[in-house]
Order: structure tokens, then sequence, then C-alpha cells
């Protein structure tokens, strides 16, 4: 690729709304809070972390990935992981962000939900007054636990609700369908928050109909395995439910080979409203620009393929219809 090409991509107005929070912490950073908080790491250094981010498959990830968020413990800590990632964005010319956070990472460590929320949701207000990224912050649940662990979370978050706008689902999906949270789910809905899941990720297609239907999302996380059934392809068509689509995640966690064989392109050839994410970036290769850079190397990405991705991300994105015209005036006067 040309400095020229990269360049371009870089200084792409982007939109990012599948990224876990906990899944931006860089092992530097990862070091300076593991010595701050007097936490024991099973890694001698920066360099023999990055070694053993080698995986094969989403279970491999997840355990380093939760070990990993051993590290944070204080308000400040989110604070600073948060404020990084933003720095990130801003350094890449991302105007928009919808992240995750897994409160139950951290609540069954005993550290208090609202330490967790302050200090995200004090880098976001920062990052809007001092980079102007605007953001919405959504709360997933781990569906390796169960659902009363869920609802649970759920009312410890109800004295914070005005801090996020939707709840997520994440984790091993493999054996954990969505109707599984269906209860959570409506309760959430009932209180007004907008629901995603993750699903075809590494489970089948059926996963992405019972997130549609039995979770009503507004956003399904992932759903590349929407490909293996015709019907939900048209429903998704037809419907325009956004897909955030992560490239370097599919091919860092094996669901994909190799990144020229990524269907991320060919869904959007057919009309799907897919976006591209990070989803993990400190634990697989790359931020936004990045993933955009895998899909022009590796797929001939057209640059108004790209404008088309982000086109779709905005219209995706949970801000009103102003903010959307911002965003979109961002990218055509770019
Ligand atoms: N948590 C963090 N990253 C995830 C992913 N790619 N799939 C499911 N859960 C996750
Ligand atoms: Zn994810």
């Amino acid at each position: 690729m040309t400095a020229a090409t990269h360049d371009w991509l870089n200084n792409l107005p982007k939109i990012e709304l599948h990224l876990h929070l906990e899944g931006s912490l860089e092992p530097e950073l990862m070091f300076t809070l593991a010595k701050r908080n007097n936490v024991e790491l099973p890694f001698e250094s920066v360099d023999q972390i990055r070694k053993a981010y080698a995986f094969s498959n989403l279970q491999d990830f997840l355990d380093i990935y939760y070990q990993g968020a051993n590290v944070l413990l204080v308000e400040r800590d989110f604070y600073d992981l948060t404020w990084a990632y933003l720095q990130k964005c801003h350094e890449q010319n991302v105007i928009h962000v919808e992240p995750f956070f897994d409160p139950q990472t951290h609540t069954d460590r005993g550290i208090s939900f609202e330490v967790v929320i302050t200090g995200i949701s004090r880098a976001l207000r920062d990052a809007e007054s001092k980079l102007g990224i605007t953001s919405r912050l959504i709360m997933c649940f781990l569906r390796h636990l169960s659902e009363e662990a869920a609802l649970d979370t759920l009312t410890q978050a109800q004295p914070f609700i005005k801090h996020f706008i939707a709840v997520g689902l994440d984790s091993s999906e493999k054996g954990h369908p969505p109707e599984k949270f269906s209860r959570v789910f409506e309760k959430a809905r009932e209180l007004g928050l907008l629901t995603v899941a993750h699903a075809g990720e590494e489970g089948p297609a059926k996963y992405i109909w019972t997130a549609i239907n039995d979770l009503k999302v507004s956003r399904v996380d992932h759903g590349v395995n929407a490909l293996d059934d015709p019907a939900l392809m048209q429903h998704l068509v037809d419907t325009q439910i956004p897909l955030t689509v992560c490239p370097l995640s599919n091919t860092r966690l094996c669901v994909f080979d190799d990144m020229s064989q990524h269907t991320v392109l060919t869904m959007l050839d057919q009309g799907v409203c897919v976006t591209v994410n990070s989803d993990d970036p400190a634990y697989f290769g790359g931020y936004m620009t990045e993933n955009f850079v895998a899909l022009a190397e590796s797929l001939n990405m057209t640059e108004e393929q790209a404008i088309q991705l982000v086109r779709n991300s905005i219209s995706a994105s949970f801000v009103d219809d102003a903010r959307k015209n911002e965003l979109l005036a961002l990218l055509l006067n770019d």
C-alpha cells in the first residue's frame, strides 16, 4: 500500500460501533497499572505478553482477556483505559464511538459498578469537550454466566442508567444462544434501553435470528455467519439491520483463515448494512485505520466502498438525526 492510501484511510472520518474497552488495554498500560496497583502479572515483559497473543479461537482469547482486566481496580484505571482508547481515536480521525464495557468482569472481583462507570464516563465526557469525539456507551452481559447474574447486573446499573444507551451480549458464544437472555433484555427494553448482541461470530446463523426476534436487537455484532442462510441475508437486506463486523478480530480468532477470505465486502455489495470495527484492538493487531488498511490490502477495497462502510456506521449509530447529519457532513466534506 502506498503512503498516500494509508493516509487517506487514516484521515477518513470514521465511526466505531463495536469496541470492548477492556480489549483496548495495551500491554504497556497493563504493566503500568499492574505496578501502580501491586497486581502480579504472569508475564515478564511487554514482548512476552504480545507473544502470548496467538489465538486459535474465541475462548483462547477470552481466557487471556479476562486475566488482563485484573489490573483495573480504581476509578482512575478505568479513566486511563478509556482515555488511551480515545486518544487513539483522535489520531485516527474516529469522530464518534459506541464502546462496550463488561461490568461483570469487574464486579465479580469486588469492584463496585459505580467505580467502573464513573471512570469510563468521565473519560467519554472529556473526549467530547477536548477532542470533539461524541459517544454512546453500551453495557454488555457476559453470556457464559447465568441470566440471573445479568438481571442482578441490570439492577446494579439502574442508578447509572443515564450513562448508557443500550445493553449488549458478549463472551463465549457457542452453547449460549441469545434466547438464554430473553427476560433480561425485555427488562432492559422496558427501562428504555436499546439492545445489541454478538451473534454469528462463531455461533450459527440461527443465533442471529434469535438475537433479532427474541432480543429485538437494533444491530447484530459480528453476524458474519449470516452468509450461511440465504433467507437471513435477504432479511438483513430488506430490514437494513446493521452488522458490526471486525475484520482483524475475525482473522486473529480464526473465523476466517486469511483476510483474503473475508466476506465483509461481499456482504456490502449485496446490500447488507455492514460496518467496520476493531473489537479488541490491543489484542488483534490494530485499531480502526488498521482494519480499513487490511481490507484495502487483502480485498482491494475501493474508496467508494470505504466511504459506504462509514455511511453505514453513521446510519447504524445511536445518535439523533442532527448528529447523524453532522457526521455525514464531516464524511462528505473530507
Ligand atoms: N468480548 C470481547 N471481545 C469479544 C468477541 N470478539 N466476541 C465475544 N465476546 C467478546
Ligand atoms: Zn466483540
